[in-house]
């Protein structure tokens, strides 16, 4: 026809379904939907060129219509059809070419605006919304600074609704549902909207700004409205109430198949919320939890078994960080909820379901978000729970381990060949043999080359890499890339710079071109010469230093054993009490030394500070020969000194670290297990990205997840997850946590009610009642009766024989 070049045809077409469906509001003459989206359709009609026919519109629409239903069309539809557009170009009339001229107003009267006056509109907006509507003040309880950002966000938005009116109205949609968190009634926007346009008049006394403004408020103002209405859903109020009773009443009209839904998501038009999310971040964890159990149990009638895991863990891929962000306290519930116990057992064993498909792998079967959410969260406890533990297991005995295994392999053949050239080849005596020597030369080559070259080739890029992310962390003041603050990393670094250092000192190398002191020898690479001599005993300090830390390194493999890694991290957590003890030993030592030193001791080990050091430390070592001690006896004021250094460190210093070191252990042995556990998640963390893809597909497709679990012989469950058998011993069960209902088996049918939560816990509330009409009772007979114990007596009697009987009913 021609008309393709008529965007605004294409706006209208966008909105036109939105405006069919909302036309007929039977209460309302004007259908308040339709006319919001003509209001919005004509700011959009506005921003663009050229003329604008709405007539053809219509000729468009008919004719289109006619010929997409020849055979339901006739005359009744050509005069809806007629009259409903009539009255939409009514509206988008009523306001066509005003958008471009109110847009300059309110422009001019932004611009024009001072900031004082700006302060004092925030201001009076507030007290005049006040005076009109007092409940609006248990609403806006915030900071007056909040208030006032409150108020400019709205100005902005009556600007910005001209600017760009789609982008606007989809920020509306989200801020109205997030008024439903706020629980702010719809009777409030009136009132509040006229305060506005009351304090916006006292500010200008042109017309058409404040027309403007009138007309842009009052839109913002329905679109919020609207949505308020369409998201206050019954579970959203419960959230904002805070009550896990009235988000179960709320959720038990659901019907079955949409339970989940109604607590993962409200949606208003392109805008959604999700109610779980909101209580958790609204701090409404009653309901949040009331939320997660809900959606981890499992129900079922005679066909379907319904489980909300997937649904959860769709809708919220990172529930596990927000829930560790915002509500710790609920992880175990999450956790909880992804567990199965069977009530039955056999053989002495207990089925039991995880359900930790999510914990393993992600929606599109990559590696698992929520497990990194698990290791990142930090909480030793959590580590340590059943679902977590067996997700890690499965980790790492089925792709994991290996890896880490085989990237260890290099690391152990450059560790033996180290302590094979430096412990067991090098000889530092003239009589090596000439085997030796070569294997020595062999030996420190492979060390430098491969050992060396390859650490400063990895932190000569990690170094770079933080520098250019700049991951900087501070330690003491000084700047570090931040990846050395991990210890293994540091004791890397340390191994790489012993290393280098022992490079720089290597005799073979300070003596190549010198005169060698036998040319045999040197000949066979022994580098045994005069300079190189010199540097002997430098260079095997740092080798006793880089011995150290080999070993040291090799600690990682104690991941392989929980119960090793805990026993490893106890030790290393003690370390920190060790390092105070000896800081006060030292000072015990020096303390004595200089006493003796500057009194008048005749002998020889404990006249000067530095022998004196010595000698105290070899005592209190037990290292003290008895001969040496017979000289002690010849100064009583040496033996007296003596005698009062041994009891200062050997029984009260020494007693005080066993005494200090129970305390410390027993306060974190209980945690260790469980910052093993997380350290082992932190390895299978960093080797999972070197996991082959062919290797993680195998893994993936060998745990099946997509099968069904039984729950017993020939009831098969729900997929995603893994059975295990324990025994039963371990975790008594004595109601079966599936909820059985009969009757339809509809979808859309709700749960029946049965005597379960709801009905319990109306109990609970009627038994609360009663007891409280007793205390009562109980206080109003001692006071009437304060003194007569006998007729106390018996009114308690009475009292206590009512409870009975309100109890009985
Ligand atoms: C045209 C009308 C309104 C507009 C444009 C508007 C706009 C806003 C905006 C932009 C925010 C900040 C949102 C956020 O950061 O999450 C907000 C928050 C809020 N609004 Fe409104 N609002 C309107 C009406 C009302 C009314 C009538 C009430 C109730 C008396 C109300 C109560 C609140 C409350 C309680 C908050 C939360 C403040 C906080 O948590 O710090 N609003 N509003």
């Amino acid at each position: 026809m021609g008309y393709k070049q008529h965007e605004w045809m294409r706006e209208v077409l966008q909105v036109f379904s939105a405006m069919v469906e909302n036309c007929a509001e039977p209460c309302l003459q004007v259908p308040s939907r339709l006319l919001e989206e003509a209001d919005i359709l004509s700011l959009s009609l506005a921003k663009i060129p050229g003329k604008i026919d709405l007539l053809e519109f219509k000729a468009v629409m008919l004719a289109s219509l006619r010929s997409l239903l020849p055979k339901t069309w006739n005359s009744e539809c050509e005069v809806a059809w007629t009259w409903l557009w009539e009255n939409i170009q009514k509206m988008l009339k009523a306001n066509l070419g005003k958008p471009p001229v109110q847009q300059k107003a309110l422009r001019k009267f932004f611009m024009s605006i001072e900031d004082e006056q700006l302060a004092a509109y925030r201001t009076s907006l507030y007290t005049t919304f006040f005076g009109k509507c007092a409940q609006g003040q248990d609403y806006f309880k915030q900071s007056s600074t909040r208030l006032h950002f409150i108020a400019d966000r709205m100005l902005m938005y009556t600007q910005d609704v001209f600017k760009d009116p789609k982008d606007v109205m989809e920020s509306l949609s989200a801020l109205g549902l997030r008024h439903v968190g706020y629980g702010i009634p719809t009777e409030l926007f009136g009132p509040f909207v006229s305060s506005a346009i009351e304090c916006f008049r006292g500010m200008t006394k042109d017309e058409q700004q404040e027309e403007a403004f009138r007309w842009s408020l009052n839109l913002i103002s329905r679109v919020l409205v609207r949505t308020i209405t369409e998201g206050s859903t019954l579970v959203m109020r419960a959230i904002n109430a805070n009550c896990a009773k009235m988000l179960r009443k709320a959720v038990s009209c659901a019907p079955r198949g949409l339970r989940a839904e109604w607590m993962l998501k409200v949606q208003v038009g392109t805008q959604s919320i999700s109610p779980l999310l909101w209580s958790i971040q609204s701090g409404s964890l009653e309901a949040a939890q009331a939320i997660l159990v809900d959606l981890l149990t499992i129900r079922a009638d005679r066909d379907h078994y319904y489980y909300a895991m997937d649904a959860l863990f769709n809708r919220h891929p990172d529930i596990v960080r927000r829930i560790g962000e915002d509500g710790p306290e609920l992880l175990p519930t999450l956790l909880d909820g992804l567990i199965w116990r069977s009530r039955n057992t056999s053989n002495a064993t207990r089925r039991v379901n995880f359900f930790i498909k999510y914990l393993v792998v992600d929606p599109k079967n990559g590696f698992s978000q929520s497990f990194r959410d698990v290791v990142a969260h930090g909480s030793p406890s959590i580590a340590c729970h059943p679902s977590v533990v067996l997700a890690a297991d499965i980790l790492w005995s089925n792709v994991v381990a290996y890896t880490f295994l085989k990237s260890k392999l290099w690391f152990l053949l450059n560790l033996v060949v180290f302590v094979v050239t430096m412990a067991i080849l090098t000889d530092y005596s003239d009589t090596a043999s000439s085997a030796s020597l070569l294997g020595m030369f062999i030996g420190r080559t492979f060390m430098y080359v491969f050992g060396l070259g390859q650490l400063v080739t990895r932190h000569f890029f990690r170094i770079f890499r933080a520098c250019r992310n700049k991951e900087i962390a501070r330690y003491y003041c000084f700047p570090i890339p931040s990846y050395l603050i991990h210890f293994s990393e540091s004791l890397s670094m340390l191994l790489c710079l012993s290393l280098g250092v022992m490079l720089c000192q290597e005799p073979v190398v300070h003596c190549l071109g010198m005169h060698t002191l036998s040319d045999a020898q040197f000949a066979q690479f022994g580098g045994q010469c005069a300079e190189a001599a010199a540097l002997i005993p430098s260079y095997s300090s740092f080798a006793f230093l880089a011995t150290l830390v080999y070993f040291l390194l090799l600690l990682d493999l104690t991941v392989f054993s929980t119960k090793l890694s805990t026993f490893v991290l106890v030790c290393g957590r003690m370390v920190q009490e060790v390092a105070q003890y000896l800081f006060a030993l030292s000072f015990v030592v020096l303390t004595f030394a200089c006493g003796l030193a500057s009194s008048d001791v005749a002998n020889e080990h404990f006249s000067e500070i530095l022998p004196a050091m010595l000698s105290l430390s070899r005592i209190m070592l037990g290292m003290f020969s008895s001969e040496e001690f017979q000289y002690l006896e010849e100064e009583p004021k040496l033996l007296l000194s003596v005698s009062i250094f041994v009891i200062c460190t050997t029984i009260f210093l020494l007693n005080l670290l066993i005494a200090q070191l129970n305390c410390a252990y027993l306060g974190i042995f209980k945690d260790m297990l469980g910052y093993a556990r997380l350290n082992r998640g932190s390895v299978i963390l960093d080797n999972i990205p070197h996991v082959s893809q062919k290797r993680w597909k195998a893994f993936v497709d060998s745990l099946k997840m997509d099968e069904k679990l039984e729950f017993s012989e020939g009831d098969i469950g729900i997929a995603g997850g893994l059975q295990v058998l324990e025994p039963a011993s371990a975790n008594p069960v004595t109601t079966d946590s599936i909820k059985r209902y009969g009757g339809s088996t509809s979808p859309d049918c709700q749960w029946p009610e049965t005597a379960t939560d709801l009905d319990s816990e109306d109990k609970i509330d009627r038994l609360e009642k009663i007891i409280d009409k007793a205390v009562k009772k109980i206080i109003k007979g001692t006071k009437a009766n304060k003194g007569s114990s006998g007729s106390s007596n018996s009114q308690l009697a009475g009292t206590s024989s009512s409870l009975g009987e309100s109890m009985n009913e």
